[in-house]
């Protein structure tokens, strides 16, 4: 009987680490009850995925989720000794489908990339659960419906990323409280003005283009002084003046705004944005003079105003890298509008006050 006894108990004392050993090796712990929930969450997706034309999921099966195409794990934050899901990049997977509600169960994740894939619907109102999520990019997909007001809900979000997507309707104006370090909301079809409150958002890089914008571009704008790099508000239709504020922006690098219904000056103040490297105010309804000190900005190295009304220009903005000024109404450039259309142009009114945004002094 003793012999028995100690022949089993060895046999397991072997067994345990033959079967255990190639596990741990690989950083996979026995199956603990966060990854029996990630199981069940990548199942569901699975399920709700139509296409998958490169197979990335074709490996989602079995209880091994750590060992799945784009699944990463890692320990837990709150429990070292568990590992669990923390990460999910399908990025440019091509793949179909829609984002199933079990993903709240995925409550360890801290990023989640799924850009340039073709996910329908909407993000799933449990994603409230993901209290770590700290990235979350979901661009370029057929993502539509209302702004997916739960990313103002995930404590832990630093990086949003919807753009290129089907999102419409509003932006809700709480979304410039959060303590984000870029929002990219551009190529969707949001319609919105850009609210007072955007210069309490802390973001490093802010990319409205192809929305329509309305209403009036905020002074409260220089409130983003500390941390402002880029901003990005093409091709939204905004009908504005650029209030003299934004040149108090001396980190931005990089102002495109450009496609727009602006009018009025390009205010003097921009020459006090001496981190500024490109500027694009092209295809604008711009008039007035080139503000020598923009073309004195020590970064400048591209610099575009064509397709305004702008009628008078600092030699030395030719002297800039890149510059591109046609089509504005300057005497003796190449390249510029009619006489006539400027002339009609410079004879109406087109100050801000004529658009009912109110100039500062
Ligand atoms: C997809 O991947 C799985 C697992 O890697 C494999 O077994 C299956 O044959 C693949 N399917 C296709 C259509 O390539
Ligand atoms: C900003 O620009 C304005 C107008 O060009 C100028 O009067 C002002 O002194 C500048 N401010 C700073 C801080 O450079
Ligand atoms: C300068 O900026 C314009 C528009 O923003 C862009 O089209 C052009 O390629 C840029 N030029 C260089 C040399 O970077």
């Amino acid at each position: 009987m003793a012999f028995l006894f100690f022949h089993r108990a060895t046999l397991s004392f072997f067994f345990f680490f033959l079967c255990l050993l190639p596990l741990l090796s690989s950083a996979q712990r026995p199956s603990n009850l966060r990854l029996e929930r990630a199981y069940v969450a990548l199942q569901a997706w699975k399920q709700a995925i139509t296409a998958d034309p490169k197979n990335i999921t074709g490996d989602w099966s079995g209880p091994l989720v750590c060992k799945y195409t784009g699944v990463y794990c890692a320990p837990a934050l709150d429990n070292p000794s568990q590992i669990t899901v923390a990460g999910i990049d399908l990025n440019h997977g091509a793949i179909q489908g829609t984002l199933p509600i079990e993903l709240g169960l995925l409550s360890d994740l801290a990023l989640l990339h799924l850009n340039s894939n073709a996910f329908r619907g909407t993000l799933p109102g449990s994603l409230t659960n993901l209290r770590l999520l700290y990235e979350l990019d979901v661009s370029n997909n057929q993502l539509g419906g209302d702004f997916p007001s739960v990313v103002l809900e995930l404590p832990s979000l630093r990086f949003l990323d919807i753009r290129f997507n089907r999102f419409c309707g509003g932006v809700p104006s709480c979304l410039f409280d959060l303590p984000l370090d870029a929002l990219f909301l551009n190529d969707n079809q949001f319609t919105f003005s850009i609210p007072e409150n955007i210069g309490n958002s802390p973001v490093s890089v802010l990319v409205f283009a192809r929305n329509q914008i309305t209403g009036c571009l905020p002074k409260t704008i220089a409130n983003m002084r500390k941390t402002l790099h880029e901003l990005i508000i093409m091709s939204t239709g905004l009908r504005s003046c650029i209030p003299p504020e934004i040149g108090q922006l001396t980190k931005l690098t990089v102002l495109d705004l450009s496609h727009n219904d602006l009018v009025g000056n390009l205010p003097s103040t921009i020459g006090n944005m001496t981190s500024l490297e490109q500027l694009d105010v092209a295809h604008n309804e711009l008039s007035g003079e080139i503000p020598s000190g923009i073309c004195d900005l020590p970064k400048l190295h591209n610099f575009t105003y064509s397709y305004n009304y702008f009628f008078k220009e600092p030699p030395r903005c030719l002297t800039i890298r890149s510059h591109d000024d046609r089509q504005n109404c300057f005497p003796l450039r190449p390249l510029q509008r009619p006489p006539s259309q400027c002339a009609a142009f410079l004879s109406k009114p087109n100050s801000c006050d004529s658009i009912g945004c109110i100039a500062s002094p």
